[in-house]
């Protein structure tokens, strides 16, 4: 059981994904993403989970999957977007080495725009991502130790920041 070298957050198409397996991979250590570990022990997609037993049951199954990965995982670790909305995660997050991925709402909107496969984003992908964004960057903020933006890099670009930043 160790800590892991690195947690990424930030909101969906930030980046978390590619930029956490390009890390690891430099890092030489395993990545894990908690949305994969869901799916992987529900036998369901993300979406499936929300249409049938809500958002605050998924926080609860995230909350579970994040403790877990922490206790046992060593290497770098994504999760979801909204992983951070819950105060139990972010609690488990205090004192690790979190980087933000960020990203503003043009961008955002750019990447990911209307994603049916996303579900909080069903109608008006601008305003829907404005709100989110305005609710959620403060505590994405509350859990970093370093803030990374990603709107003009590229994912390896992203990676040689985090490394430098921490
Ligand atoms: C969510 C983001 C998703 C996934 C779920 C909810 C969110 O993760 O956990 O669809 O609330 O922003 P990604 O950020 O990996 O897409």
């Amino acid at each position: 059981m160790s800590a892991p070298l690195i947690v990424l957050v930030g909101p969906m198409g930030s980046g978390k994904s590619t930029v956490g397996e390009l890390l690891a991979g430099r890092l030489g250590v395993a990545f894990r993403d908690t949305d994969a570990d869901i799916v992987a022990a529900e036998g369901r997609e993300i979406s499936d989970i929300f249409v049938e037993d809500g958002e605050d049951h998924f926080r609860d199954l995230e909350r579970a999957a994040v403790r877990s990965a922490l206790a046992e995982h060593g290497g770098v670790l994504a999760l979801g977007g909204g992983a951070i909305l819950d105060e139990g995660t972010r609690e488990l997050l205090t004192g690790l080495p979190v980087a933000y991925l960020s990203m503003d709402v043009e961008e955002a909107v750019k990447r990911v725009g209307l994603n049916t496969a996303r579900p909080l984003l069903a109608v008006n992908p601008r305003r829907q991502w404005r709100e989110l964004m305005d609710a959620r960057r403060p505590l994405y903020n509350e859990v970093a130790r370093v803030v990374v933006a990603t709107d003009d890099r590229t994912p390896e670009e992203v990676a040689q920041a985090v490394l430098d930043a921490l």
